[in-house]
C-alpha cells in the first residue's frame, strides 16, 4: 500500500492506495477560511494543514481497513506549491516512513497532475498532449513516458486558474470563482462584451492571460454592477478563454505534426479542467481532428492526494530511485 499526502495550496488531501492502483480511501478537505480573504492565506493553509492531516490520516487508515504498518511507500507533494504547506505534508509523511522504516517518495505536484488522468484509465496511450490548466500553472506538455515529460508552452504571466479568481473577484463574486463563473456564464450573452486575445499572433505556443483580466477591470469599473452584468461578462469572459485555449491548441497540435510525433490523446488536467463548457469546446475540436479529448474524474482535478498516490507508484514500478535528501521545493519545474 502506498499512503499519500497533497497540501501544496489550499486542499489537505489523504489518500491509501493499494499495488494495482486501486484507491482504499481518498479523504479531501478543502479549507473554507480563506474565503473572507478573497485568496489563500499561507500561514493559515499551513495551520489548517497540521490540524486537519491529524485528524484524517487515521480516518483514512479506519476507511482502508488498515494500520500504519501495512504501509510500504510514503509520498507527498514536495513542490511546486505555497512552501509553508509543502513543509507541514512532507514532514508529516516523511517522519511517518521513519518511523514505520519504509520509504518516502518526494512527489512533484505538477507531474501528479499531468499523470491524472490516467488513475484507473488504460485508454490512454503514450505519448499524449496535456494541458495543464490550474490556479498556479497554465502549462502544455508532450507526456513522452512516465518521467519524461517535455514542456513546450506556458503562460507568460498570469495562470488559467488564477484569471478566473481574479475576474471573479472584480465582480464581486467569492474566492476560487472559476466554478461560480461557470455557473454565472450559463445566464449570461457570450458576445455581450468584446475582450482582448493576448498573443493571438505570437508565434510560441505561450499563454498570456492578464491583459483580459485588466480589460474586464476597466470595463467594470465603467459599469453600473448588477446581475445581468456578471452574467453576461462571465459569459464573455469564459468564452475569450476556450477561443484562446482553441486556437493555441490548434498551433501545438500543429507544432507536433512538424515534429512527427504521432499522439492520438490529448489531455486537460487541474481544477480548471472541471469546467464543462471548456471540456465540450475542446473535445469537439478534437473530434474535428480525430483525436480523443480525455480528463480526469472531478475529483482527480482539483489538488488531490490520488493523483501524488498514483504517480508514486508509477514511479516505484519503473524503478525511479526516490531523492532521499530532497528538500521541499516552492518552484519546482518539471524536467
Ligand atoms: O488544480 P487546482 O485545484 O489547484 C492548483 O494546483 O492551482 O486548480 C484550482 C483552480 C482555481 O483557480 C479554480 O478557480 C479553478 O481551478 N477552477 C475552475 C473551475 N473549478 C475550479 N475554473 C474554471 N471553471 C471551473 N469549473
Ligand atoms: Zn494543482
Amino acid at each position: 500500500m502506498i499512503l499519500a499526502i497533497e497540501t501544496s495550496c489550499d486542499e489537505t488531501s489523504v489518500a491509501i492506495m493499494n499495488f494495482k492502483g486501486f484507491l482504499l480511501s481518498h479523504i479531501t478537505i478543502n479549507q473554507k477560511n480563506h474565503k473572507k480573504f478573497g485568496g489563500v492565506v499561507p500561514e493559515i493553509a499551513s495551520r489548517e494543514h497540521l490540524q486537519i492531516l491529524q485528524l484524517i490520516i487515521p480516518r483514512a487508515l479506519e476507511k482502508a481497513n488498515i494500520s500504519l504498518n501495512n504501509i510500504k511507500l510514503f509520498s507527498a507533494t514536495c513542490g511546486p506549491g505555497l512552501v509553508g504547506g509543502l513543509l507541514v505534508g512532507s514532514n508529516f509523511a516523511r517522519s511517518m516512513a521513519i518511523g514505520c522504516k519504509k520509504t518516502f517518495y518526494p512527489i512533484n505536484h505538477l507531474e501528479g497532475h499531468l499523470l491524472s488522468p490516467l488513475i484507473n484509465n488504460k485508454k490512454i496511450s503514450f505519448p499524449y498532449l496535456a494541458l495543464l490548466l490550474t490556479g498556479g500553472h497554465t502549462q502544455t506538455y508532450i507526456v513522452n513516458n512516465i518521467n519524461s515529460y517535455e514542456l513546450i508552452g506556458e503562460s507568460v504571466d498570469d495562470a488559467v486558474g488564477e484569471v478566473f479568481d481574479k475576474v471573479a473577484k472584480i465582480l464581486g463574486l467569492s474566492y476560487p470563482g472559476g466554478a461560480l463563473i461557470e455557473k454565472r456564464a450559463k445566464l449570461g450573452n457570450s458576445k455581450k462584451y468584446n475582450l482582448p486575445h493576448p498573443l493571438e499572433k505570437d508565434k510560441t505556443l505561450n499563454f498570456s492571460f492578464s491583459g483580459i483580466k485588466t480589460s474586464v477591470n476597466i470595463i467594470i469599473k465603467k459599469s453600473i454592477i448588477s446581475e445581468n452584468v456578471v452574467n453576461n461578462m462571465s459569459a464573455s469572459f469564459q468564452n475569450k478563454i476556450i477561443d484562446i485555449l482553441v486556437k493555441k491548441l490548434d498551433k501545438t497540435l500543429n507544432f507536433i505534426n512538424q515534429r512527427k510525433i504521432n499522439i492520438s490523446d490529448v489531455v486537460i488536467v487541474g481544477g480548471v479542467a472541471s469546467n464543462k463548457k471548456i471540456r465540450y469546446s475542446l473535445k469537439k475540436f478534437c473530434k474535428k481532428n480525430k483525436l480523443n479529448l480525455l480528463y480526469p474524474l472531478n475529483q482527480f482535478c482539483s489538488d488531490n492526494a490520488a493523483m501524488i498516490a498514483w504517480t508514486c507508484l508509477q514511479h516505484y514500478k519503473n524503478k525511479i530511485k526516490p531523492k532521499l535528501n530532497f528538500k521541499v521545493d516552492p518552484r519546482w519545474q518539471l524536467k
